[in-house]
Order: C-alpha cells, then sequence, then structure tokens
C-alpha cells in the first residue's frame, strides 16, 4: 500500500511526541490504517536542538511554508502553535498545494477555522484537530462519530488544566491566587501568554470549537460569554465550599430558542458531582444527546503522550481515508445568553 507521509512543523512538547510515537509503535500504525504512515520531513525553528527523539532519517525544512508545499508530503502536521503568522500561512499553503492538515492548534481554529474548513472543503481535502481539544481526550470523535446518531443538545466541561489545577490547589493549600498562579508557572503549566489561560481564552477557543461541531454551526468564538479566573479568591473557595459547592472554570455551549449559547466562566458546580469531584490539571466533558443521554469524558487535557496520542487518531483516520464534516456548515443567528451560574450537573 501507498505510505500515507508525513510532513511535521513545530517539534516542540507535541511535535516530538508524536515523532515518537510514529518512531515506536509503526507496525502496529500500518496494521490499524492499512497503510504504511511515514514522516517524509520536518520542521521547527532551531534545526540543531536536542529533542530527545532521532531526527537523521527525516528530511529538514526550516521554513514550515515550503514544507507544507514539498511533493512527498500528503499530510501536513501542524504543531508550531499561534493563531497566526507561520501556523496559519502554513496551513493555507498546504490546503492550497492539495495536503490534508492535521493541528492541535486551538487558538488558530477558533478564530479562523471556518475559512480554513471551507478552504480545505472547496480543495477536496480535510482538516482535523482532535488534539486541539481536551488534548487526549477524544471528544471531537465522540461528537462526530460515537454520537453521530443524536441531536446534541448540550456540551459542557473543564478544557483548560491549568485553571483547574490552580483552583483545586488554592482549595487544598489554603493558598491564595497569585502564590498559586506562581507555583503553576515554575511548573511549566502556563501558556507563554498566561492570559490565555487564567482569561479563560483557551478554554474558549476549545468550547467554540466543540459548539460548531455538536450544533453544526459557524465557528463563533466572539460570541461567547467569557470570564477567567483571575478574580476568583481564596474566600470565594470557602464560601462555595460551605454550601456544598467548589468553583470550576465551566464551559457551556446548548442551543436555545433564540440560537447559540457559549459562555466560559467561573461556575458552582456541586462538590460531590462528577464536575466538583475534578482535580489538578485533569479535564472532564460532558456531552448530552437525545438518544444516548449524557456521557463524560475525563482525562490529560495536555502534555506530550496524551495530546500526540489525539494527533494520532487523526493522522490515522486521514490513513484509513475516514472523511467526517466537522464545521463550515451554513451559519445560523447566533446569540449570546445571559448566564446562570450555578451548575446541577
Ligand atoms: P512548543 O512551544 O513546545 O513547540 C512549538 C514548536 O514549534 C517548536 O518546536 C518550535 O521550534 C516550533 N516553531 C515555532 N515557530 C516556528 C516557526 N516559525 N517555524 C518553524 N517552527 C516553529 O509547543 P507545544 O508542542 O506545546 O504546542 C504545539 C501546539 O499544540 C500548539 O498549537 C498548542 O496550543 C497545541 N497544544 C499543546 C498542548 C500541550 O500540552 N503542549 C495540548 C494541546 C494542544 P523550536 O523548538 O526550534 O523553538
Ligand atoms: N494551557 C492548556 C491547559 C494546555 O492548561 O489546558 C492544553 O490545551
Amino acid at each position: 500500500n501507498t505510505p500515507l507521509r508525513l510532513g511535521i512543523a513545530g517539534l516542540g512538547t507535541v511535535g516530538a511526541g508524536v515523532v515518537k510515537i510514529i518512531a515506536r509503535h509503526g507496525g502496529l500504525l500500518t496494521q490499524r490504517s492499512g497503510r504504511p504512515v511515514e514522516i517524509a520531513a520536518v520542521s521547527a525553528r532551531t534545526r540543531d536542538k536536542d529533542r530527545g527523539v532521532d531526527l537523521s532519517p527525516y528530511g529538514w525544512e526550516d521554513d514550515p511554508v515550503a514544507l507544507a508545499q514539498r511533493d512527498d508530503v500528503n499530510v501536513f502536521v501542524e504543531l508550531m502553535g499561534g493563531s497566526d503568522g507561520p501556523a496559519k500561512a502554513a496551513t493555507e499553503a498546504a490546503i492550497s498545494a492539495g495536503k490534508d492538515v492535521v493541528t492541535a492548534n486551538k487558538a488558530m481554529l477558533a478564530l479562523h477555522g471556518q475559512a480554513l474548513a471551507e478552504a480545505a472543503e472547496t480543495a477536496g481535502r480535510v482538516i482535523r484537530f482532535e488534539a486541539a481539544v481536551a488534548g487526549g481526550i477524544p471528544v471531537v470523535k465522540a461528537l462526530t462519530e460515537g454520537l453521530a446518531g443524536n441531536r446534541v443538545t448540550r456540551v459542557m466541561g473543564v478544557m483548560n488544566g491549568t485553571c483547574n489545577y490552580i483552583l483545586t490547589r488554592m482549595e487544598h493549600a489554603g493558598l491564595p491566587y497569585d502564590t498559586v498562579f506562581d507555583e503553576a508557572n515554575k511548573l511549566g503549566y502556563l501558556e507563554a501568554d498566561p492570559m490565555l489561560d487564567v482569561g479563560g481564552i483557551d478554554a474558549g477557543h476549545k468550547l467554540a470549537l466543540l459548539a460548531a461541531i455538536a450544533f453544526g454551526t459557524q465557528v463563533n468564538f466572539h460570541g461567547m460569554e467569557l470570564e477567567g479566573i483571575e478574580r476568583i479568591s481564596i474566600d470565594d473557595i470557602r464560601h462555595a465550599a460551605d454550601m456544598g459547592f467548589r468553583i470550576k472554570l465551566l464551559g457551556v455551549a446548548q442551543m436555545t430558542g433564540r440560537g447559540l449559547e457559549q459562555r466560559m466562566t467561573p461556575c458552582l458546580v456541586p462538590a460531590t458531582s462528577p464536575l466538583g469531584r475534578l482535580e489538578n490539571a485533569t479535564n472532564m466533558v460532558l456531552l448530552e444527546g437525545d438518544a444516548v443521554g449524557q456521557i463524560i469524558l475525563r482525562g490529560a487535557g495536555a502534555g506530550e503522550g496524551p495530546t500526540a496520542s489525539a494527533v494520532m487518531s487523526d493522522i490515522l483516520d486521514i490513513a484509513r481515508g475516514t472523511r467526517v464534516p466537522t464545521f463550515g456548515q451554513p451559519a445560523r443567528t447566533l446569540t449570546t445568553a445571559p448566564a446562570a451560574r450555578v451548575s446541577t450537573a
């Protein structure tokens, strides 16, 4: 069978993780997808950095756009990050050059995913992004495949591990927000721009993508009610606990009579509920469908292994020739509704 040949742009946490899985599980991947999955070439900013993996068998490009356009690349794997700049330019170049795309880049997709998905559809290509939402949790596939026979009624969850770490650590250690923020920073949890995490923006990006898939609408990050955790105090957390609640940065998306309601805000959840019992940097997504009822997915939302695992699932789907619709459907009138800040989930 013809090999599927990858061009991987970005060899940081996630990119190196993907290279390691392919080096480790090559035979297994061929068995599962029906064709060999090979790396044609890679790209990063610095060529001679030790990434804990042998890159000598692969071609190299300094410029990710050149990588995206190589004749020996079938699938462009974008793992650089950033909503614009090289990530977007190379993704557009890949689609124009007739390549399928796999990306973990929630920031790029939340802002440009609609246009990129439409360009891919026009070119007869696909853009897949399982890793962009809740890292290792296969939530995109749960929606597009597992719940394909349902009308989805609600999507909700904790989708930023850093915020959940900060909130649970404040509670357990009795430490103020600023102290725990510094601790999270030292542990390497925070994004390069910490506001993406604590401002709720990263989680909002993920919710916007899930909502578009779940409800067949256009991606509409700007139509979301958004609030981060920076103003949550240890007293807020204690008062919540006194009433049997915990504070979570909770995303909720549901279709209402007025349109799509999307909000990512700090929310009180019962301490004994599945969401209330979520500790540290773990993610949890609850999906509700008219046939299936509620299902709960829980796991690592970040990190080398979990995120690379999700990237691989998209690569194997492309190798198998699976074509699933994501977003890119005709727009509906979207509104944001006032939020109720207490969840019964
Ligand atoms: P890193 O910062 O660890 O790695 C980024 C990589 O991209 C580096 O190898 C860097 O090169 C390379 N790069 C950056 N700019 C360029 C450029 N202009 N040209 C070529 N290469 C470039 O990021 P992560 O691996 O953590 O994240 C990658 C993507 O995955 C992001 O979109 C992120 O949001 C997403 N993601 C990450 C998760 C995680 O747990 N880390 C979880 C879910 C999604 P160099 O190494 O030489 O500097
Ligand atoms: N900063 C993100 C988080 C990384 O904490 O969840 C994974 O998207």
